[in-house]
């Protein structure tokens, strides 16, 4: 176990050399920054002060430029500690984890196709599932023992339910780990929660808008709303290449309550012979058809990063939509 100093702010973590510092800060509490966790976005940058240590594919992400490399920059989402260290990286509240990630064993319980190109998987751990709505873990996957992200789709829960949408991909690490013959009754190792686009509370109305990937977290975040007696609607908008990738408003039903009213807008991006419904990029679509979005309107976007930078773009241009009610996860593929 190796001793992370934090240069300035008189705070001291444990980090073992299998493990990332961000991964390890977030464990212990602190408000790490981080977006993407796979070395693209530089969120995470820090300076290494004293001490050694190691990056997977060497220290060219990305998340650096040259420069940054050149004044002994690292990625903490990256690299690993191999001695005791003094680092400088900056803290802020906003990251710090409400419930530290941690590890659990959970053994997959059941695969449904929900969509043809979506597949619902449930595992279950011996501890509660706890995490916020709009949240994912990392799975641990394969013969290789390879790390996954993905969203969890519904609630926290005491059960030690962790629901996931994935999508099925020939050949793919995930699909021949989780969807071949005898995966169901195997053990897996979930590592979460992470992210910080969850869901915050209170909001009259919210707007969801999600992209490819996005659908399990704006899922999460909606089921949360419709629990949420101050949220009185929901605009769920979601974006497919085809009609066969839209599932959402299926999927939402079941959020349903009386006092709730959930929009559903679906909308295709590709070819697609037959299809009535609105057609083009989300973008697009949510520029043309609101208007005006009111002052106290939470939104909440996920997806591919053009995607979500075209939607935040047009929110915070277009829409006027204050900053600090837009949450978003960039999905870096
Ligand atoms: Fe480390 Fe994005 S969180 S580069």
């Amino acid at each position: 176990m190796n001793r992370v100093a934090i240069a300035g702010a008189d705070l001291e973590f444990d980090c073992s050399s299998a493990e990332t510092l961000l991964r390890s800060g977030l464990r212990a509490g602190l408000g790490m920054p981080y977006e993407c966790s796979i070395g693209t976005c530089g969120e995470c940058k820090f300076e290494v002060l004293e001490g050694e240590f190691e990056c997977e594919a060497g220290p060219h992400f990305a998340g650096l430029s040259d420069r940054d490399v050149a004044r002994g920059r690292m990625l903490a989402c990256q690299a690993r500690p191999k001695t005791d260290c003094t680092v400088r990286l900056r803290l802020e509240d906003r990251f710090v984890p409400i419930i530290p990630p941690a590890y659990h064993n959970a053994t997959l319980v059941s695969v449904e196709a929900i969509a043809p190109e979506m597949m619902f998987c449930r595992f279950q751990s011996d501890e509660p599932a706890s995490f916020r709505a709009g949240q994912y873990a990392r799975l641990l996957l394969g013969e290789m023992q390879a790390w996954r992200a993905y969203s969890m789709c519904d609630l926290t829960n005491d059960r030690g339910h962790w629901d996931f949408l994935i999508r099925p991909v020939a050949g793919g690490l995930a699909s021949e780990a989780l969807f071949s013959a005898g995966a169901i009754g195997q053990s897996y190792l979930i590592d979460a929660p992470y992210g910080n686009a969850w869901h915050r509370s209170g909001a009259r109305r919210i707007m969801c808008i999600a992209g490819g990937a996005g659908l399990a977290p704006t899922l999460s975040i909606a089921r949360a709303a419709a629990h949420d007696p101050a949220c009185e609607a929901i605009d769920f908008l979601y974006g497919g290449r085809t009609p066969v990738d839209l599932c959402a408003a299926a999927l939402l039903d079941q959020a349903a309550r009386p006092a709730l009213r959930i929009d559903c807008h679906d909308v295709v991006s590709g070819e697609a012979s037959g299809w009535a419904g609105a057609r083009g990029l989300l973008h697009d679509y949510l520029d043309a058809t609101f208007p005006q979005i009111e002052a106290d309107v939470d939104c909440y976007v996920a997806g591919p990063p053009p995607m979500v930078d075209a939607v935040v773009d047009v929110l915070v241009d277009k829409k006027n939509v204050a900053a600090d009610r837009i949450y978003f996860d960039r999905f870096f593929g």
